[in-house]
């Protein structure tokens, strides 16, 4: 029984590192153009912040950002996948799937200690084991995720890429690691000889590699960082559009790059891009951007407020042609504002640190409400309730209600305000009874519901 059930569990890390080995195959084979199809995605603590992720969840809307579910899905070019999602090549199509990361197969591959999990002492295995494990592969076998509901299995599938790359380095493989892949694709960006379809292509295949911390920390080492933000105000369209969205993806959720960026002077560039005639596709990769920029990061917003930034989201929100990216605008000042209320709430719990003191100081001096309503945001965040959209509304409600403080006097004296609300209150309570019709008490019109009767009260 004990030796079957190591036999297993060998056969099924003899298998995931065969199912590698085929990936690196047929990338060489076939596409120069996807090197990272064998990239597995870990997952990461520092990615799991974003309390306030209303921007996260406009980014999965069009940003082209996928969104992964516990079922292998299938990934299409351009897309771009976050941060500790697994990632898998499909041998049968030779498309790429996302899945959704599982905390718990984390915590294993960690400490594999336990019934059931896996051994996280990189077990090796000899060319032999190997041979037979791609052999039984390729002989049809289909793959054990899908056949078996098995935990192990599962979690076998997902070694730690560390791990397989030990493994396939004791067999003397030549693989590309991350950082070569990167190098490559740099040098093809940096090249004068590349045509600009060649550029583009190498930054939409950085733009997958650094949604990895690690990548994204390497893509400033070896430079490739400041050839991104260069780019953000080249001649080209199609440039712009692509470093910016490289840009926004590197400083996601990764402090240190964040810091870099801003180094860099890619936030004036950003700002430039979106206060200057643009196709709005390169307006929301660079809002995009700057929304990464800013997340957590106090500094930067002072900066942005410093050059001006809010006056260039004013004049884009009320530019004709731009409605789609309004809600992305507000989401953006919204997240600004509940990010410091927040940290002055933790405050309160806390048992102050220096590190602590230094954060709310540096909050204190992002002084944004005031500018917001001297830009006439007030009045301006009220048109979003025209949207048929709910969750333009809900947001518009909450940035309403998070303005609340500095605006009161302003929304008494709107009655367009005053007549979307009472009519949004109608809406929403006969969509209420709609929900608990159908058993649902604490729903998503609920919600609203209860956001335009805290406008209502406090006005
Ligand atoms: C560009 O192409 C020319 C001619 O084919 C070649 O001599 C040169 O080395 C190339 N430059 C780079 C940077 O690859
Ligand atoms: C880009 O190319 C220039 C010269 O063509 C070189 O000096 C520079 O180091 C290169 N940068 C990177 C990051 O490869
Ligand atoms: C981009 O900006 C840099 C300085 O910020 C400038 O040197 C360069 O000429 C600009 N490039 C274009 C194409 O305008």
């Amino acid at each position: 029984m004990m030796t079957r059930r190591i036999m297993q569990k060998k056969w099924r890390l003899g298998l995931s590192i065969a199912l590698w080995l085929v990936s690196v195959h047929l990338i060489c084979a076939h596409s120069e153009k996807s090197p990272t199809a064998l990239s597995i995605k870990e997952g990461s603590d520092d990615h799991s912040k974003g309390e306030e992720t209303l921007l996260e969840d406009e980014d999965s809307e069009d940003m082209e950002v996928f969104r992964p579910t516990d079922k292998w899905q299938i990934l299409k070019p351009g897309q771009a996948v976050p941060a500790g999602s697994h990632v898998r090549l499909n041998l049968q199509t030779g498309q790429r799937e996302v899945k959704m990361g599982e905390e718990e197969s984390h915590k294993y591959w960690r400490d594999g200690n336990g019934p059931g999990m896996m051994n996280t002492h990189s077990p090796s295995f000899t060319a032999e084991e190997l041979k037979e494990a791609l052999k039984m592969f390729k002989e049809g076998m289909d793959d054990p995720v899908d056949t078996k509901q098995d935990g192990d299995a599962v979690r076998a599938q997902f070694r730690p890429i560390e791990e397989l790359k030990k493994d396939m380095e004791a067999l003397d493989m030549l693989v590309e690691t991350d950082v070569q892949v990167m190098r490559r694709l740099l040098n093809q960006f940096n090249n004068t000889n590349s045509t600009t379809e060649e550029r583009i292509t190498a930054l939409h295949d950085l733009e997958y590699l650094v949604h990895q911390v690690d990548n994204a920390q390497n893509l400033v080492s070896m430079g490739g960082m400041q050839l991104v933000i260069n780019v953000l105000n080249s001649t080209d369209i199609r440039l712009q559009e692509s470093a910016a969205f490289v840009l926004g993806s590197a400083v996601s959720s990764n402090p240190s790059v964040q810091v870099e960026a801003i180094e860099g002077g890619a936030l004036q560039k950003l700002l430039t891009l979106l206060a200057t005639q643009r196709p709005i596709t390169v307006k929301k990769k660079a809002l995009f951007a700057v929304a990464s920029l800013l997340r957590h990061f106090p500094f930067a917003q002072s900066h942005f407020l410093k050059l001006g930034g809010v006056q260039v989201l004013s004049e884009l929100f009320q530019t004709p042609g731009t409605e789609p990216l309004r809600v992305r605008i507000i989401t953006v000042l919204y997240d600004m504002i509940i990010e410091k209320e927040l940290i002055s709430q933790v405050g309160m719990d806390l048992i102050p640190d220096s590190s602590h003191q230094e954060r709310l100081r540096q909050y204190a001096e992002v002084s944004l409400l005031p500018v917001l309503v001297e830009q006439g945001w007030c009045s301006l965040v009220p048109e979003l309730l025209a949207s048929p959209e709910h969750d333009c509304r809900e947001k518009a409600l909450r940035t309403l209600l998070a303005m609340m403080a500095q605006c009161q006097t302003q929304y008494k004296q709107n009655p367009a305000l005053t007549a979307s609300l009472s009519e949004l209150q109608k809406q929403y309570q006969e969509l209420v009874l709609t929900e608990q019709d159908v058993g649902e008490q604490d729903g998503y019109f609920a919600e609203i519901l209860e956001l335009v009767d805290s406008m209502v009260v406090k006005m």
